[in-house]
C-alpha cells in the first residue's frame, strides 16, 4: 500500500499571511489524519517562512500517523529533527533562498556531507530519506550512504505527464527498481496531482509513499480537505 502523506507547509503559508493562527496548522495536521493522510510532511526552511521550528516541535505529539520532516540538513534542521525524532526526515539539497526544491541531490558530490548526516540520524533510529533525479549513480550511492529510502523527485514526469505519459514514467520506473535492487524503499513527491497520481502508481505500484502538498491544498479551496484526501487516495488504491 503506498501511503499518503500530506504537506502542510501552505497551510502555514496562508496563516503567517495575516500573522494570527487561522488556519490553525495543528488543528489542519490532526483534521487530515482523520480525514484518512497515512502521513504529515513538513519542511521547515531557515528562514520560517512556511512551517516554524516551534509548529514542528508542537506538531509532533499530535501525529499519530507518520510524521515525516524534509530539509537540507543545516545544523539547526539536524538540531531539531533530532529533537523531535520524527519517524523519517527526507533530506533535501535546495538552497535556503529556494521557492522550493527544485533538484534531487548529487549524491557523489555531497557524499561526505551525506555520509555523517545519515550517520547521525540512524544513531538516533530515525529512517532517512534521500531526495534525488532518476540518476542510477545518485540511487546507488544513496544505498552506499546507509540511507533506508530515496524521495524520487517527480517533478519532470509531471511536467511531460500531460503530452507523454509513457515517456514521462518511464526514467522513473528504471529508478525506482534501482532502488529496490539497491535494497531501498522508494518514495515520490512533487507536482503530483489528480491527474497524473493514478498513473505513477499504477506503474511503480511499489512506492512506499507519495508527499503531496501544492496541488492538494489547492484542491481542497473546491473539493474541501476531506473529499480530497479521499480523492488522492483513491488515486492510490
Ligand atoms: N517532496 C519534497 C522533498 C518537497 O520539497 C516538496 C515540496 O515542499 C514536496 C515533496 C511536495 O511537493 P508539492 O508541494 O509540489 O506537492
Amino acid at each position: 500500500m503506498t501511503k499518503l502523506s500530506v504537506n502542510i507547509n501552505k497551510i502555514a503559508t496562508l496563516r503567517n499571511a495575516r500573522g494570527g493562527n487561522t488556519p490553525d496548522v495543528l488543528k489542519v495536521a490532526v483534521d487530515c489524519e482523520a480525514f484518512g493522510a497515512e502521513g504529515i510532511t513538513v519542511h521547515p526552511r531557515p528562514d520560517e517562512r512556511h512551517i516554524r521550528y516551534s509548529d514542528v516541535m508542537q506538531l509532533r505529539p499530535l501525529i499519530t500517523t507518520e510524521f515525516n520532516i524534509e530539509g537540507y540538513p543545516s545544523r539547526n534542521f539536524m538540531d531539531l529533527v533530532l529533537r523531535v525524532k520524527p519517524h523519517q526526515v527526507t533530506l533535501v539539497p535546495d538552497a535556503s533562498d529556494a521557492i522550493t526544491s527544485n533538484a534531487g541531490w548529487d549524491t557523489s558530490k555531497h557524499f561526505k556531507l551525506l555520509s555523517e548526516i545519515v550517520e547521525e540520524l540512524c544513531n538516533a533510529g530515525i529512517r532517512t530519506s534521500i531526495f534525488v533525479d532518476t540518476e542510477f549513480k545518485d540511487i546507488e550511492n544513496a544505498a552506499k550512504l546507509g540511507a533506508d529510502r530515496v524521495e524520487l523527485y517527480t517533478e519532470p514526469y509531471a511536467t511531460m505527464y500531460p503530452n507523454n505519459p509513457e515517456a514521462a514514467v518511464k526514467p522513473f520506473l528504471e529508478a525506482a527498481n534501482t532502488a529496490r535492487k539497491n535494497g531501498l524503499g522508494v518514495n515520490a513527491g512533487h507536482d503530483l496531482n489528480l491527474n497524473n497520481l493514478a498513473y505513477i502508481h499504477t506503474i511503480i505500484p511499489f512506492l512506499e509513499e507519495v508527499s503531496i502538498g501544492h496541488a492538494l491544498i489547492s484542491d481542497a479551496l473546491y473539493l474541501g480537505l476531506k473529499g480530497t484526501i479521499q480523492a488522492y487516495k483513491n488515486c492510490l488504491k
